[in-house]
């Protein structure tokens, strides 16, 4: 077949201007952003008796579409092992937000023999550890979700790196809230600083301190009737009570301001 000139012409129009004069490269952002949610069982769509708390995000903000993208039992590690960053950063568009939030599943040691997949090497730098069940090279939480980001940014959305849940902090009943938070609070935290000086698109919230805070304010009967299976996964009231910590800690911008503020309904209740 012969395409005559007119039509390749009209072919390449196409591809600047569409049928409504608009440019192309505005259609890439739009007109409602998303904020996705990436993370592990704390913040996933559970069930049954537990949930996780990104379920609970979308009533508490407004002129912003919730993507809940978190998967049970996934790390910094698996998560980027199995391509899910990869997959996010494929569908955000310019204005898009990212919540990044792991650590429950990524301790323990890669070089062990029975490496599950998900512990990350040790560190907040270019560490390399190798897995001592499959050889594979292994990287740091901060390697993991700073590379996402990178990736994320380059697509113009901006990220929000949100430090891991506290266990049940009053298991056993007496408060255990005081004490230093585990470390992936402060991996978080870094990671943050890391891309914030380079991208001005990375921003950190500390729902761990969040949460403890909340969990004080509520007393050891309250938050030990969040945890009906184990002392890691809250139930429906719980996660949206998580949620609401994550809210206000937003809200108040503790740990520097978030793009996600200016996406809050006015009247969210106070949790801490
Ligand atoms: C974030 O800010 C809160 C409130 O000032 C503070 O308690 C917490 O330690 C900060 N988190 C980090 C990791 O610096």
């Amino acid at each position: 077949m012969r395409f005559s000139s007119t039509t390749l012409i009209a072919g390449l129009v196409v591809a600047s201007v569409d049928a409504r004069g608009v440019n192309i490269e505005n259609l890439d952002k739009r007109a409602t952003p998303t904020v996705y949610l990436a993370g592990d069982s704390t913040t996933a769509k559970t069930g049954g008796l537990l949930m996780g708390w990104g379920e609970y995000l979308p009533p508490l903000l407004t002129g912003i579409t919730v993507v809940n993208k978190a998967i049970s039992g996934r790390s910094a590690r698996s998560y980027t092992n199995e391509g899910r960053f990869t997959e996010l950063t494929n569908l955000v568009k310019t204005g898009d937000i990212v919540v990044i939030e792991f650590g429950h599943n990524d301790g323990g040691s890669p070089n062990s023999a029975s490496d599950n997949g998900r512990s990350d090497c040790p560190g907040t730098g270019s560490e390399v550890c190798t897995s001592g069940k499959t050889g594979e090279k292994v990287y740091t939480f901060n390697y993991y979700v700073e590379t996402a980001a990178k990736a994320l940014i380059a697509k113009g959305a901006s990220v929000i790196f949100s430090s891991q849940t506290p266990n049940n902090l009053w298991e056993g009943g007496v408060y255990g809230g005081y004490g230093t938070p585990v470390r992936f609070v402060g991996y978080a935290s870094q990671a943050a600083k890391n891309l914030a000086s380079t991208t001005g698109k990375a921003s950190f919230v500390d729902h761990y301190q969040a949460v403890a805070n909340m969990y004080l304010k509520l007393g050891s009967t309250k938050t030990n009737s969040l945890y009906p299976s184990d002392h890691t996964h809250t139930s429906p009231e719980g996660a949206d009570l998580v949620a609401k910590a994550f809210a206000q800690a937003v809200k108040l911008a503790w740990n520097g301001t978030t793009p996600l503020q200016g996406f809050l309904k006015a009247g969210n209740p106070n949790v801490f």
